[in-house]
């Protein structure tokens, strides 16, 4: 790393542990730190720049300093950046997510994925009357205790009992937890391409059971779409031609900035109508106004040619890798590179100029070029090829 770099660095880490805020960014010995971006291309603090194929970790899916963004997210804040009371662009974005989707119903938003993920449990258990949620290993469904692997440290054993884990893609396990805690699960959560655990999409029939066996067991079918929405115009789900009982979106929903939604039957999402009073759930900075302004701007663009030529790219992107001997998985914008040494990736792709996320995950954006495609492409092979091994 550079010396500019390693100063922030040596700054950093008297102050933060690691010497940032964010596990999922860390790659050893330390990340670079950014200054700006434009477009699909991103600045650090030592000059060097870099096509980002991370993206905020896929939020960006129209990359950096998009000017329509920036100019509607100048004029609500001009207005105020937060008050006491809702605003319309709330209303606006529920409405925008419900034509999406074609049949979500209701929604409430909050900061993150993480803690549309912690909504969308407490509803889940509020509509059921039921403790346990169903989850899959392997899956990243964000921070909250009740949501990460049983594995995790410092998360109470009574929490990581209320969770029962099963493996990835095995609908004989699933069956299984349903049927010994029957009348016990609330719902059942699914990402529906983990990245985390690959990022390879559940296939047609495993999820067509798994609604089936939620219905039996009358417990919900709740689909984590946060990293996943960006691959429909309604989210992945819509491919499958299901409609989740509850689904979590956040990422590429705020326009490029803090954002988490949760979206249901209006029955289930009922509990948090304080008419009727069953869950209270506040959030200071929730469905803040320049959020909803900037994600409409993203979403209203995100239209499904749009969406449909994003995921072309990525197919051609993922086709001339494995073309080129690169074992690549995931579905359309998204891409993840096999491989067995990420941190050593990381850093190869970086110095070739490519950001990537940490794991080897690719997200393109509407900003990237013809020749910024080629450009992601000849590094990843120049990096990851077997014959540059
Ligand atoms: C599938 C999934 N769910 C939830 C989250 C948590 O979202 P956030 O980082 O906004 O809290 C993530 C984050 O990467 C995610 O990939």
């Amino acid at each position: 790393m550079s010396s500019i770099d390693r100063a922030l660095y040596d700054r950093a880490i008297a102050v933060m542990p690691g010497g940032n805020t964010r596990s999922t960014l860390f790659v050893p010995p330390h990340p670079p730190y950014a200054v700006r971006g434009n477009g699909a291309e991103m600045t650090d603090e030592s000059g060097h720049v870099v096509i980002d194929c991370n993206n905020n970790y896929t939020a960006l899916i129209h990359g950096h300093a998009d000017p329509e963004i920036l100019e509607i997210t100048a004029a609500v804040a001009a207005e105020g950046t937060a008050f006491g009371l809702p605003t319309r662009y709330e209303v606006e974005m529920a409405e925008t997510l419900r034509e999406r989707t074609d049949g979500i119903e209701q929604w409430r938003f909050c900061n993150s994925g993480t803690e549309a993920v912690m909504m969308l449990m407490r509803a889940a258990r509020a509509h059921t009357g039921r403790d346990l949620i169903i989850r899959f290993k392997g899956s990243y469904h964000g921070t909250y205790d009740g949501a990460v692997s049983h594995s995790a440290n410092g998360v109470p054993a009574a929490v990581a009992s209320s969770v029962i884990e099963v493996p990835q893609g095995d609908i004989d396990a699933v069956e299984y937890a349903l049927t010994a805690h029957r009348g016990q699960v609330a719902a059942v959560l699914i990402d529906l391409m983990p990245n985390r655990a690959s990022l390879e999409p559940a296939t047609g029939e495993f999820v067509s059971r798994l609604g089936e066996l939620a219905r039996t067991h009358n417990a919900l079918l709740a689909v984590d779409e946060v990293i996943t929405f960006r691959l429909e115009y309604g989210g992945l789900h819509t491919r499958y031609g299901i409609t989740p009982d509850l689904v979590a979106l956040g990422k590429a929903i705020g326009g490029g900035y803090p954002v988490g939604a949760v979206g249901g039957r209006a029955d289930v999402l009922s509990s948090f109508n304080p008419l009727v009073g069953e869950v209270t759930w506040g959030g200071t900075f929730s469905a803040n106004p320049v959020t909803m302004a900037a994600g409409m701007v993203a979403l209203r663009r995100f239209t499904p040619n749009v969406i449909a030529e994003l995921n072309a790219s990525g197919d051609a992107v993922r086709q001339r890798l494995t073309d080129g001997g690169v074992a690549a998985n995931g579905s359309g914008s998204l891409i993840r590179l096999v491989t067995d040494d990420p941190a050593v990736t990381w850093w190869k792709l970086y110095r070739a100029g490519v950001l990537a996320g940490t794991n080897g995950l690719l997200a393109l954006s509407t900003p990237m070029t013809d020749d910024h495609l080629t450009s992601i492409t000849n590094a990843v092979l120049s990096v990851c090829a077997p014959e540059s091994a």
